[in-house]
C-alpha cells in the first residue's frame, strides 16, 4: 500500500498555466496522488486545458478547466471564487504560470520586463493571495510556487527572468512567515532546465551550444523531464509536509551544486 502521508485523497488543487508543460504534468501528478484538480490557463490555451481536464477525469477524479490569465487580477479572483463554489473548497494552489525572455540586458525592452515580472511575480502573488483568502478562514492550505534554480543563481541573457524568480524565492519566505501560523504552508520548487514547449520555443541554441552548456552546468548531463518534478510537488502538497514552509526545494539535476 502506498505511504498514506503522501495521499492527496479528498483535496482540491488548482494549477495555473496547466494546459501544457510542467503545469500539465503537475496537474496529472496531483490527480494521480488522489486530488481533484482544476486546470487553468489563458484563453488561447483553453482547448488544451480541456484536454488535460479530460485526462484527469479519466483517472476518476473531479476536474474542471478555468480561464485564468494571471495578468488580469480581477478576472483571476473571480475564477478562483467560482472554482471554490464549484468544488466546495481549495486546498492546494500550484502557482506555475510563467513566461521567459532570453535577451541581453542591453536589449531588454520595457515590455519584456513588464511581461516577465507581471506574470512570474505580480501574477503569482495575487493568485497566492486569492487562494489564501479561502484557505486562511479554513485554517489549512498548501501554496506551491514554481520558482527556478535561476531564482538563486544567475545566467546571462535572463535579467528579467532571474529577477522575477529571485523575487518568487524571497516572496515565498515572506508569505510563509505570514500564513504558516494560520495553517497555510508556502513553499517553492526550483526546477532546472526541463523539456517543455515553452523551453523549446525560446531556446534557439544549436545542439552543440546546448551540449556545451549542459556539460558546464548540469551534472545530470541532460535536461530534465517534467515528470521528475512531480514527487516534489506531491510531497509539498501532502500531509507529510505539514512542517515544511518557506522552503525552496531545488530539483535541478545538480545545477546549483557546482
Ligand atoms: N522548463 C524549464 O526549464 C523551467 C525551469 C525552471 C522553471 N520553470 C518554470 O516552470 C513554469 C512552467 O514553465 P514551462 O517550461 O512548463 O512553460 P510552458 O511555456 O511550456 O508552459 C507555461 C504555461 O503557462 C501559461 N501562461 C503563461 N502566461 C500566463 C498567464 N498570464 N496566465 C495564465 N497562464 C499563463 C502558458 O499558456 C502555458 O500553458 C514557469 O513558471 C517557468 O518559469 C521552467
Amino acid at each position: 500500500m502506498p505511504y498514506s502521508g503522501l495521499s492527496l485523497e479528498g483535496k482540491v488543487a488548482l494549477v495555473t498555466g496547466s494546459a501544457r508543460g510542467i503545469g500539465r504534468t503537475l496537474a496529472l501528478g496531483l490527480a494521480e496522488a488522489g486530488a481533484d484538480v482544476a486546470v487553468s490557463d489563458m484563453a488561447p490555451r483553453m482547448e488544451e486545458a480541456h484536454g488535460v481536464q479530460a485526462e484527469i477525469e479519466a483517472m476518476g477524479r473531479r476536474s474542471g478547466a478555468y480561464e485564468v490569465d494571471v495578468l488580469n487580477v480581477p478576472a483571476m479572483r473571480q475564477s478562483v471564487d467560482q472554482l471554490v463554489a464549484d468544488f466546495g473548497q481549495l486546498d492546494i494552489l500550484v502557482n506555475n504560470a510563467g513566461v521567459r525572455v532570453r535577451r541581453p540586458a542591453l536589449e531588454v525592452s520595457e515590455d519584456d520586463w513588464d511581461r516577465v515580472l507581471d506574470t512570474n511575480l505580480k501574477g503569482l502573488f495575487f493568485c497566492a493571495q486569492a487562494a489564501a483568502r479561502h484557505m486562511v478562514p479554513r485554517g489549512s492550505g498548501r501554496i506551491i510556487n514554481i520558482a527556478s534554480q535561476l531564482g538563486t543563481v544567475a545566467a546571462p541573457n535572463r535579467s528579467a527572468y532571474c529577477a522575477s524568480k529571485g523575487g518568487v524565492v524571497n516572496l515565498t519566505k515572506v508569505l510563509a512567515l505570514e500564513w504558516t501560523a494560520l495553517g497555510v504552508t508556502v513553499n517553492a520548487i526550483g526546477p532546472g532546465p526541463t523539456v517543455t514547449p515553452g523551453l523549446l520555443e525560446t531556446d534557439t541554441r544549436s545542439e552543440e551550444e546546448l551540449q556545451r552548456d549542459l556539460e558546464a552546468h548540469m551534472p545530470l548531463g541532460r535536461r530534465m523531464q517534467p515528470e521528475e518534478l512531480v514527487g516534489a510537488c506531491v510531497y509539498l502538497a501532502s500531509p507529510s509536509a505539514s512542517a515544511t514552509s518557506g522552503h525552496h526545494l531545488i530539483v535541478d539535476g545538480g545545477w546549483t551544486a557546482i
